[in-house]
C-alpha cells in the first residue's frame, strides 16, 4: 500500500454510519473515495452520503456508488476528507492544484470537522516552500491581478491545461499559481488577497484543519490541532 493509500484508508476510522461526509478532490482523496465506496459495499458503513468539492469528485462518487447530497440539502457535513498540497507544522495549508480550492473551501468551513490526508511530501515548515499557491480569479480584468500579486512578493503564472488553453474552474474562473519562496506571514496575505476586487478565492487554509494524516512507507502519523 503507498503513503498516500495509508492514510486515506485511517482516514475510515473517523466515518461513523449516517454521516454526510465532504468529499475532497485529488489522488489521495480518491483512494479515500474507493475505501469509503468499499466499506459501504462490505456493510462496513451504512447510511453515509457525500458533498463532493469538484465535479471531478462528484463524477467519481457517482462511479463508485456513494450518495450525493448538496450543500444546500446538508449544510453542514459532520467531516470533510480532503488532500492538500502543502502542510505546516501549524496545520496550515496550501490548497488548489487540482483547481478545486473554491468549492473545497466552502465545504470546509461549512463542515464540522477539516480532516486532511496525505504523504509525507506535502509536509514543509513554511507555506509556499514547495507550491506554488493558487489564486482563483474572476476571468474579467485577470490580467491586472497578475501585477497585484507580483506587488505581494510572488511570481505568478496563468494556470494552463496541458493542451496550453487556460484553465477553467468549475465555478468558471481562471487561476494565477503564485511562486512564493516562503509565506512569512500567510493570515496578511490572505488578507490582502480576499480584500482585492476580482479575486475570488485563494488555496490557503488557514486553521481548517482539524487532524492531518500523514501516510509514511510503515504507517500513519497523526498530527491534531
Ligand atoms: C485539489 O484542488 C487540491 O486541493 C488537492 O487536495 C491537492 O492537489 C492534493 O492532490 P493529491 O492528493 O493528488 O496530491
Amino acid at each position: 500500500m503507498n503513503p498516500k493509500q495509508r492514510a486515506a484508508e485511517a482516514a475510515l476510522s473517523y466515518v461513523r454510519d449516517g454521516m454526510i461526509v465532504g468529499l475532497g478532490t485529488g489522488s489521495t482523496a480518491d483512494h479515500f473515495l474507493q475505501a469509503l465506496a468499499a466499506a459501504m459495499t462490505t456493510g462496513q458503513l451504512h447510511g453515509l452520503r457525500g458533498v463532493p468539492t469538484s465535479r471531478q469528485s462528484e463524477r467519481r462518487a457517482e462511479q463508485l456508488g456513494i450518495p450525493l447530497v448538496t450543500l444546500a440539502e446538508c449544510p453542514s457535513p459532520d467531516i470533510t476528507i480532503d488532500g492538500a498540497d502543502e502542510v505546516d507544522a501549524n496545520l496550515n495549508l496550501i490548497k488548489g492544484l487540482g483547481g478545486a480550492l473554491l468549492r473545497e473551501k466552502v465545504v470546509a468551513q461549512n463542515s464540522k470537522m477539516l480532516l486532511i490526508i496525505a504523504d509525507e511530501s506535502k509536509t514543509v515548515s513554511h507555506l509556499g516552500e514547495r507550491s506554488p499557491l493558487p489564486v482563483e480569479v474572476a476571468i474579467f480584468g485577470h490580467e491586472v491581478q497578475a501585477p497585484f500579486l507580483r506587488d505581494l512578493g510572488c511570481e505568478p503564472t496563468l494556470r494552463r491545461n496541458a493542451a496550453g488553453q487556460v484553465f477553467t474552474t468549475d465555478n468558471g474562473n481562471y487561476i494565477y499559481d503564485c511562486r512564493f519562496t516562503n509565506i512569512a506571514d500567510p493570515v496578511h496575505i490572505e488578507l490582502k488577497l480576499k480584500s482585492r476586487a476580482g479575486i475570488v478565492e485563494t488555496g490557503l487554509f488557514l486553521n481548517l484543519a482539524k487532524v492531518v494524516l500523514i501516510g509514511t512507507e510503515s504507517g500513519v502519523e497523526t498530527r491534531k490541532r
